[in-house]
C-alpha cells in the first residue's frame, strides 16, 4: 500500500504505513468527531457492519471498537474467542474465517496471537482489515490514541522526549508506539527494562534507520527530569514458557506515588496501555498527569472511530 493511497478503503496493520500527513489526518478526524453531535455521528455508517474478531483477551480494544462502530451508526458481528465460539474449533483456517466473514461485513478488526496473522488476513479479505493486536508484533491503532493524547497535551509530535517502561520485548503497543514517534523529527526515548525483556536486536538496529534516538538505561535512578510522558507496560505473562521466570521479573520496574513525586516533571503524562497487573500503585490514578485510566481509553474510542470512518466513508 502506497502511504498517499490512505484511508478510503485501506488495512491498518502497522504504523509504517503511515506518515505525518496520515497522522494528522486520523487526529484532526478525531478531534471533529469528539466535538460532533452524537445524533450527527449516527449517519457516517449506517447500514454499515464490522466484525470484531478476537483471538486473545480484550478489554480497551474490542469495547471502544464495539462502542465507535455503534456511535457512528453501525453494526457488529462479535466474536470474542472465536477458539470457542466458531468453526475454527472444527478446523477453519484463517483464510476461510476471514472469508466468511467479509461476505457479511464492511470491516474487520482482529486480533490474534500470532504476530503476522493480520498481514495474512489483510490479503486474503477484499474488504479492509483493522490489525488490533497480532501477538508480540503491533498494535498500531493503541499507537495511535497514545500519539494523540501526547499531542493533545504537548500540542506536538517532535522534539520530546519520553520514557518506556516494562516488556519492550513483547510489548506490541510500544513496538508500535516507537514506529509512530518515529515519523516525527528529534524524538528521544529512554528505554527500562529487564535485560531479559529488553526491546530486541532487530527493533533497536530499525530504529537507527529511522528519526528516532532510543537510549537504553539500567535503573529507576537514571530516568531523566522533564520527560514529556512515561509510558509504563506490564510484564506479559501469556508470552512465557517459563511462569517461575515471569514470577521473577514481573514487577522489576513499579510506578510508585513516590517515584512520580521525586522524579515525574509537571507536565509528564503517565500513560499505561493496560491492563495493569500490579506494576502501577493505585495511588498514582489521581494524579493530575496520570490518563491510564482516562483521557488514553477515551481517546481510544475516538481515534477508532475516526479511523473507521475514513477507511469506510466515501
Ligand atoms: N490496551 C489494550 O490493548 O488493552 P486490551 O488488551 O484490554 O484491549
Amino acid at each position: 500500500m502506497k502511504k498517499s493511497e490512505f484511508f478510503f478503503g485501506q488495512d491498518i496493520i502497522s504504523l509504517d504505513q503511515f506518515n505525518r500527513k496520515s497522522v494528522e489526518k486520523v487526529f484532526a478526524t478525531a478531534s471533529i468527531i469528539k466535538k460532533t453531535s452524537a445524533k450527527k455521528l449516527l449517519k457516517i455508517l449506517q447500514g454499515k457492519v464490522v466484525g470484531l474478531l478476537f483471538f486473545e483477551p480484550s478489554t480497551r480494544t474490542f469495547s471502544s471498537n464495539c462502542a465507535a462502530v455503534k456511535r457512528l451508526g453501525g453494526q457488529t458481528i462479535e466474536y470474542q474467542n472465536p477458539l470457542l465460539t466458531s468453526s475454527v474449533v472444527k478446523g477453519e483456517t484463517i483464510e476461510d474465517t476471514t472469508k466468511m466473514i467479509e461476505q457479511y461485513c464492511d470491516a474487520i478488526v482482529m486480533r490474534h496471537p500470532i504476530v503476522g496473522t493480520l498481514k495474512k488476513v489483510a490479503d486474503v479479505a477484499d474488504i479492509p482489515v483493522i490489525n488490533a493486536g497480532d501477538g508480540i508484533g503491533e498494535h498500531p491503532t493503541q499507537a495511535l490514541l497514545d500519539m494523540y493524547t501526547i499531542y493533545e497535551k504537548h500540542k506536538r509530535l517532535n522534539n520530546l522526549k519520553g520514557l518506556m517502561v516494562g516488556d519492550l520485548l513483547n510489548g506490541r503497543t510500544v513496538h508500535s508506539l516507537i514506529r509512530g514517534l518515529s515519523i516525527f523529527p528529534n524524538n528521544t526515548i529512554y528505554l527500562l527494562s529487564p535485560k531479559q525483556l529488553r526491546l530486541s536486536e532487530k527493533d533497536l538496529e530499525e530504529a537507527k534507520r529511522r528519526k528516532i534516538k532510543l537510549v537504553e538505561i539500567k535503573s529507576l535512578d537514571e530516568i531523566p527530569p522533564d520527560c514529556h510522558f512515561w509510558y509504563w507496560t506490564r510484564v506479559q505473562k501469556e508470552r512465557f514458557s517459563d511462569k517461575q521466570e515471569y514470577e521473577k521479573l514481573k514487577l522489576s520496574f513499579i510506578l510508585t506515588k513516590k517515584l512520580v513525586d521525586e522524579k515525574a516533571g509537571k507536565n509528564t503524562l503517565l500513560m499505561h496501555p493496560l491492563p495493569r497487573v500490579g506494576e502501577i500503585e493505585t495511588a498514582v490514578d489521581s494524579d493530575q498527569r496520570a490518563v491510564y485510566l482516562t483521557t488514553e481509553p477515551k481517546n481510544g474510542m475516538y481515534v477508532r472511530m475516526a479511523l473507521l470512518k475514513l477507511i469506510l466513508e466515501k
